[in-house]
């Protein structure tokens, strides 16, 4: 049977990449973008969309059935700075759409599911460097806690009912497409639009704060080695660590400076400091390394360079 798509969130950060990515591999036709408000008008023009309420489960069956949908990316979830302001409903957002795609698989209406984790299932008391796939893990974001709890989840409908059901702990992602939607990695996106408008930026994280990052096409290459792995070769079924770019803000802040002249940068970190100091500041990717091939691509300078260009 023919691959049919499905992706839930097509208007955010990722989404709006991948789906392009996607239509490429497969066809227009192949992919169905959703979303509660329109993608990116290079998403909307090139092939399907459907207006979609994630929370919505007939609504979502119903596009399953009339598109004849095989495999669900479901990119839908509440980041870990919005989730802070509104607990209950990030909770219930970002588990109810987990649970939503998980039993479509279960009942047999679709056949592969992607679904985005993150850095933010560790913690404090996670080792910070070079951070293992196997270690504690005591998130204590909310977002934080639902990806983890989401991780379990796809574990346990993996070993109990086979449910084909892959997934990433992303870094922080760079990208210049969409806008990032309400993360504590933002101010890595944020830097880029401030120095080409006003030459200096303010950052909300403090300038020694190291986090995992990566360029949008480095994760996007990473997601589709990943869903066409050979299942065999997928040992992980919980979510696979991926490492990236490690740097602070005063490094990338470094990065900007050498492209656009008389950039500067100062700090006022807010409540988003905190949850940056929970999460690591590097990260062990030999899981995916070993499973399916991953080798990243960018480098902080080349990152820095390619997003000022095509912002520009
Ligand atoms: N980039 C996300 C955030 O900051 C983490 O997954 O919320």
């Amino acid at each position: 049977m023919r691959e049919k798509i499905l992706v839930i969130g097509a208007a955010g950060q990722i989404g709006s990449d991948l789906v392009l990515e996607l239509r490429q591999r497969h066809g227009n036709e192949a992919v169905v973008a959703a979303d509660l408000k329109d993608a990116h008008p290079d998403v909307m023009n090139s092939g399907p969309f459907e207006f979609l309420n994630a929370m919505d489960l007939p609504a979502l069956k119903e596009i399953v059935a009339q598109h004849e949908i095989t495999t669900v990316y479901q990119l839908v979830a509440m980041l870990s700075a919005t989730a802070e302001q509104h607990p209950e409903r990030g909770w219930e957002l970002n588990m109810t759409t987990l649970f939503h795609v998980l039993n479509l698989a279960k009942d047999g209406h679709i056949k592969k599911i992607f679904w985005p984790s993150s850095i933010a299932v560790f913690g404090p008391t996670t080792p910070r460097d070079n951070t293992p796939q196997e270690t504690v893990m005591e998130p204590n974001t909310v977002y934080g806690i639902s990806k983890q709890s989401g991780e379990r989840w796809c574990e346990y409908y993996h070993q109990k009912y086979g449910v084909d059901v892959r997934s990433i702990r992303y870094p922080g992602l760079i990208s210049y497409k969409a806008a990032p939607g309400g993360g504590t990695t933002d101010y890595a996106i944020h830097i880029f639009h401030e120095a080409l408008k006003n030459g200096k930026y303010t950052s909300f994280l403090s300038e020694n704060t190291y986090l995992p990052m990566m360029y949008m096409p480095d994760a996007i290459r990473a997601t589709l080695q990943l869903m066409e792995a050979p299942a065999e070769n997928i040992n992980i079924r919980s979510s696979y660590n991926l490492g990236g770019i490690s740097f602070s803000p005063k490094e990338i802040a470094a990065a900007v400076a050498q492209e656009v002249p008389g950039f500067s940068i100062d700090y006022a970190p807010d409540f988003r400091q905190k949850i940056a100091d929970s999460w690591p500041a590097s990260i062990d990717d030999t899981a995916a390394q070993r499973d399916w091939h991953w080798q990243p691509e960018w480098d902080l300078n080349g990152m820095v360079k390619d997003m000022l260009e095509k912002l520009k």
